[in-house]
C-alpha cells in the first residue's frame, strides 16, 4: 500500500523509525513532512497527509505529533477521512476493522517506538469487515455531506 504519513516537530521523535518500519512491511511511504526539528503547526502536515489520502493518491495515512489529538483533529476536517487517535494495538486494530479509519494518529508524547510499531503493524494488519457496521461509517459519511441528522434517528432519546 501507500501510506502518507505527516508529523510536527514532536511527532518528528518517531516518525524516522515509523517510516522505515512501515517500509519494511512492503509498504511505500509517501512523506509529508516535517523533516526538521524546528518548532512548526501540526495542522499543516496532518491536513496534507489527509488530503493524500481523500484524493485516492495513498491508500491510508499515520500522523504523529505529542499526544497525537492535534493532528487527528487535523485530519478529521478533510472530507472523507476518518483519523483513530490511538494509544494501544486493540483499538488501532479495532479503529479499522469496525470505523474503517483511513488514517492512524498516536503522540511521539505518549507512547514509544515499540509500542508505535505493535500500533501501527495492528492497524495496517487489519481490514474493514463491513457487514453491522458498515451503517454507522455511512451515518458518518451522510452526515459530513448533508444528508443525515441524528435527530431524527433517536429512537432511544
Ligand atoms: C506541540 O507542542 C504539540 O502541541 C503538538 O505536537 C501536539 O501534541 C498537539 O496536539
Amino acid at each position: 500500500m501507500r501510506i502518507a504519513m505527516g508529523n510536527d516537530h514532536v511527532g518528528l521523535e518517531l516518525k524516522p523509525a515509523i517510516r522505515d518500519f512501515v517500509e519494511s512491511k512492503g509498504h511505500e511511504v509517501v512523506d509529508f513532512g516535517t523533516n526538521s526539528s524546528e518548532r512548526t503547526d501540526y495542522p499543516i502536515y496532518g491536513i496534507l497527509a489527509a488530503q493524500a489520502v481523500a484524493s485516492g493518491e495513498c491508500d491510508l495515512g499515520i500522523v504523529i505529533c505529542g499526544t497525537g489529538a492535534g493532528i487527528s483533529i487535523a485530519a478529521n476536517k478533510v472530507k472523507g477521512i476518518r483519523a483513530a487517535c490511538v494509544s494501544e494495538p486493540y483499538t488501532a486494530k479495532l479503529s479499522r476493522e469496525h470505523n474503517n479509519a483511513n488514517v492512524l494518529a498516536f503522540g511521539s508524547r505518549v507512547v514509544g517506538v515499540e509500542l508505535a510499531k505493535m500500533i501501527v503493524e495492528a492497524w495496517l494488519d487489519a481490514e474493514y469487515e463491513g457487514g453491522r457496521h458498515a451503517k454507522r461509517v455511512e451515518e458518518i459519511a451522510d452526515y459530513e455531506a448533508g444528508c443525515w441528522d441524528p435527530k431524527e434517528h433517536t429512537p432511544h432519546a
